[in-house]
């Protein structure tokens, strides 16, 4: 009796203590914040009079999960990366502390998500798969090894940092004796290879496996929809990729893979109502979802995807920056399209392009016409004399990362939860919310919002505008300024 009375007070007063906002990652316009950490004391109290841009947050819809922010560990990033350990290795270690340390807390973008190619991509030394013996049906020639040695001991260094990254690997093209015109630098799968290349991505699970680097997915081809001979890339049709999943699939169930994804589709927005949709008709049980890419189309288009397969993950894989380009120009469109957008159309994940490249966009395939002056830029920047710098796609994944890491060593990731913005200022905030719950049921979630304040003028004469805004949670109401920039905040309730 005693005991429930205690319990039901000690209820009463949690219902009643203020929540505080104690968590503030920042990034502003002129880069005097980039990804600083400030601890806030902002409480939630009973309401006032909602503020000009005012954000309500609705813990009662709850959406997917997150698996994280990051890029592609190309050839040409493991390579750079590699060279810097040997150069330096305290800038090595730095860098991949700065990159994707998940601790609580951690001075870190904190980037979780890591796409790796199966063989070489456009950012490759060679053009290489892991079984060049023409005719090797029975993949008897099959070697892992084939990959330059630096991409496995980056991968096993990150894993070092970071053992909650999830590991999505796939194939920029099959081997070039599995393909039309014999070569891995465009054309398409010859038809009776289907079954030995989905034996072909099995091996490649395997050759992973070997080498301690578990796979968080895998999807069956890089861009099925572009066939360039400059590089390599494949164009297959949607009934190939079904054909090839759904034996992947069953292949992978029987050899202990049965918690690995396949993810299809992996190409533009822009095809969203098309390639993903057939995909899920013919080959629906083999796919737990499909991923696209940012080069064409917008990102409300995924819509057209999971308003007919709301069942399935939806993710958004690839993004490239640009060198030159304007550093807040780009943090804005990353946040609307990527970061804190893409989440609101359904996307698990946001990804750039390559995790690291030098100040010129190189080292590129020889030849390859994919990235055409001024060329594509790295999330990092390696240069050659053994230093290095982050760029913009590194503080726009961070502001993000720090809305949904685990809040625990081993606990779980956040999910995106409702919320909306209303108010004559309210356009100028795009907000995403969080909540990540906790290792143990008895401990406070954390609610987190990531706000972009992108009202600064930019058509007209520059003008960046702090925005007054109050945040409605639970019936209760705290108010928080913020500048022309990206905000995270985190309180726990
Ligand atoms: C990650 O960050 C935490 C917290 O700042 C720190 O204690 C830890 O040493 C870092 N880990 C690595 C591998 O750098
Ligand atoms: C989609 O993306 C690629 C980039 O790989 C591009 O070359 C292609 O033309 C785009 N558009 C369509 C409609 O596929
Ligand atoms: C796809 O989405 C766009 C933007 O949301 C919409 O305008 C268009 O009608 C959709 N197309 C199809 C085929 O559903």
């Amino acid at each position: 009796m005693r005991s429930t009375f205690i319990l039901g007070s000690l209820a009463l007063l949690q219902g009643t203590v203020a929540q505080q906002i104690t968590e503030i990652w920042q990034t502003t316009w002129d880069r005097n914040s980039l990804l600083t950490f400030s601890a806030g004391s902002v409480n939630f109290a009973s309401p006032g009079t909602a503020a000009s841009a005012d954000i309500t947050v609705d813990d009662t819809s709850v959406y997917q999960s997150m698996y994280g922010f990051g890029a592609s560990l190309t050839d040409s990033s493991a390579q750079l990366l590699s060279t810097l350990k040997t150069q330096n290795s305290n800038n090595y270690w730095a860098l991949l502390d700065s990159l994707f340390n998940v601790t609580d807390g951690a001075n870190s973008a904190g980037l979780s998500y890591l796409r790796v190619p199966l063989g070489a991509s456009d950012f490759s030394a060679t053009v290489y798969s892991y079984d060049d013996t023409s005719g090797d049906t029975g993949l008897g020639s099959f070697n892992i090894d084939a990959a330059p040695s630096y991409v496995f001991s980056t991968l096993t260094d990150i894993l070092s940092v970071n053992n909650r990254l999830n590991v999505h690997v796939l194939p920029w093209s099959p081997p070039a004796w599995m393909k039309s015109g014999s070569t891995m630098e465009g054309g398409s799968l010859d038809s009776q290879d289907v079954d030995t290349m989905a034996n072909y991505l099995l091996k490649s699970l395997q050759g992973f496996q070997s080498k301690s680097i578990p796979i968080y997915a895998i999807s069956i081809q890089n861009e099925p929809e572009n066939s360039d001979a400059t590089y390599p890339s494949c164009s297959m049709p949607v009934a190939t990729e079904a054909a090839i999943g759904t034996s992947l699939r069953s292949l992978m169930d029987s050899n202990g893979f049965t918690d690995t994804k396949i993810i299809g589709f992996e190409h533009n927005w822009s095809d969203a109502a098309n390639y993903p949709v057939q995909l899920m008709q013919q080959a629906g049980s083999a796919f737990d979802g499909v991923s696209f890419h940012c080069y064409e189309g917008t990102v409300q288009e995924m819509a057209n995807f999971t308003s007919q397969y709301s069942t399935k993950e939806v993710y958004i894989t690839e993004c490239t920056g640009t060198l030159g380009s304007d550093w807040w120009s780009d943090i804005k469109w990353y946040m609307d399209n990527l970061f804190i957008v893409g989440p609101q159309y359904g996307s698990s994940n946001g990804l750039m392009w390559n995790l690291a490249l030098d100040g010129n966009g190189n080292p590129i395939l020889s030849g390859s016409d994919s990235c055409p002056s001024p060329g594509c830029r790295g999330v990092a920047q390696i240069n050659n004399d053994g230093t290095y710098s982050v760029n913009q796609e590194f503080y726009a994944m961070g502001q993000a990362s720090k809305a949904i890491l685990p809040k625990d060593v081993g606990g779980p990731f956040g999910k995106r939860i409702g919320v909306s913005v209303a108010g004559s200022l309210g356009w100028s905030l795009i907000v995403g919310a969080y909540v990540t719950a906790r290792s143990s049921s008895s401990d406070p979630s954390r609610y987190s919002l990531v706000v972009l304040n992108w009202d600064d003028s930019s058509s007209t004469t520059f003008n960046p505008v702090s925005v007054d805004a109050t945040i409605e949670f639970k019936g209760m109401q705290a108010s928080y300024t913020f500048p022309v920039g990206v905000t995270t905040l985190s309180w726990y309730d």
